[in-house]
């Protein structure tokens, strides 16, 4: 292999620039030309393409966000899309491409592995909902990033005695929720995987009070409740003082954890070395502490797994 081409799509997580270092000196170290696709497929079919020599990425695999910069590319839908992406990759006698994103971006690659591009995916997201891989390059620094906003809500919430309702994010996805939850020992954990009540929260919630707990943390994410809701019921149907705080973006920035550099370090190695050694149009995982990698049928009928014994160790660690 002599040519190949890295770009990151969809949402930024920390550890994406760790897994084009790792790749591009993996690369370099083969005599294999890297280039960087800037902002994702947009960038792909507009042309915004460009060699990446070592220097060019020194001292990146700390930083959060991508240095290639990322996109949302609705073109990479469509058929015409795809088409332009791989003319481009032809022009620039690309012959091999890394993928580094979320589950739009994987579907974005399968699709042009499809139209003969050789491809390989890496899962970058902080969302953790992939089927194919325990953990998600990003999802440890998010998870780390909202136990601390948690702790800072805490002090203030206490000294208050309030009830802080903390929305993370995850889509439709529990687990930055859930481990964030266990981690920063919080009361609640509310996540689409599982059901719940608002009225059975307000009862439980005013059932602490009477035994004089007043200040709970219920972690919920985006994809099973909007915090100024439940907090608004709250405050309309008992007498607690919730307050809903949005983390928003700062779970998403930041300077990626030792664990997502490492992840995101082998990954981008083992990328080139499958394209190079022909092993081609896979997605790499991480499955019980080992790199894996499926090919994408394989990894698209595969199941998202909820960690049920770490919701259930979570209800058992709070009820009393
Ligand atoms: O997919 C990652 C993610 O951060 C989700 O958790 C969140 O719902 C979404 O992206 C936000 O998207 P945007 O960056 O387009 O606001």
């Amino acid at each position: 292999m002599r040519k190949l081409a890295i770009l990151t799509s969809g949402g930024d997580t920390p550890g994406m620039n760790a897994a084009i270092y790792s790749a591009v000196k993996t690369a370099r170290a083969k005599d294999i030309t890297i280039i960087g696709v800037e902002k994702g497929y947009k960038g792909l079919i507009e042309g915004r393409l460009r060699e990446l020599s070592g220097d060019d990425v020194n001292g990146i695999e700390c930083r959060g966000g991508t240095f290639l910069k990322t996109a949302r590319c609705p073109e990479m839908l469509t058929p015409e899309g795809q088409e332009k992406a791989v003319r481009v990759l032809k022009a620039y006698e690309v012959e091999g491409l890394i993928v580094i994103g979320g589950d739009g971006s994987m579907k974005g690659a399968w699709d042009l592995s499809k139209r003969g591009v050789a491809v390989i995916g890496l899962p970058g997201t902080i969302d953790n909902d992939l089927n194919y891989t325990d953990f998600t390059i990003g999802f440890d620094t998010a998870v780390n990033n909202v136990i601390n906003e948690i702790a800072k809500i805490r002090d203030t919430m206490e000294s208050h005695e309030r009830v802080g309702i903390v929305e993370v994010m995850g889509n439709n996805d529990g687990d930055i929720a859930m481990f964030s939850g266990v981690a920063s020992g919080s009361e609640y954990i509310i996540v689409p995987e599982r059901e719940w009540n608002i009225d059975e929260l307000c009862m439980s919630l005013q059932s602490r009070k009477i035994k004089g707990q007043n200040t709970s943390i219920v972690v919920v994410s985006e994809g099973a409740g909007k915090g100024k809701e439940i907090a608004g019921y709250i405050k309309e149907h008992t007498d607690i003082d919730a307050k809903a705080i949005v983390l928003g973006y700062t779970q998403r920035g930041g300077s990626p954890s030792a664990f997502d550099r490492i992840l995101a370090q082998n990954m981008g190695a083992t990328a080139v070395r499958l394209l190079d050694g022909g092993k081609i149009n896979r997605v790499i995982g991480i499955r019980d502490f080992k790199i894996t990698d499926y090919s994408f049928d394989e990894a698209m009928q595969m199941e998202k797994r909820f960690d049920g014994a770490m919701y259930d160790l979570h209800s058992v660690l709070h009820a009393n």
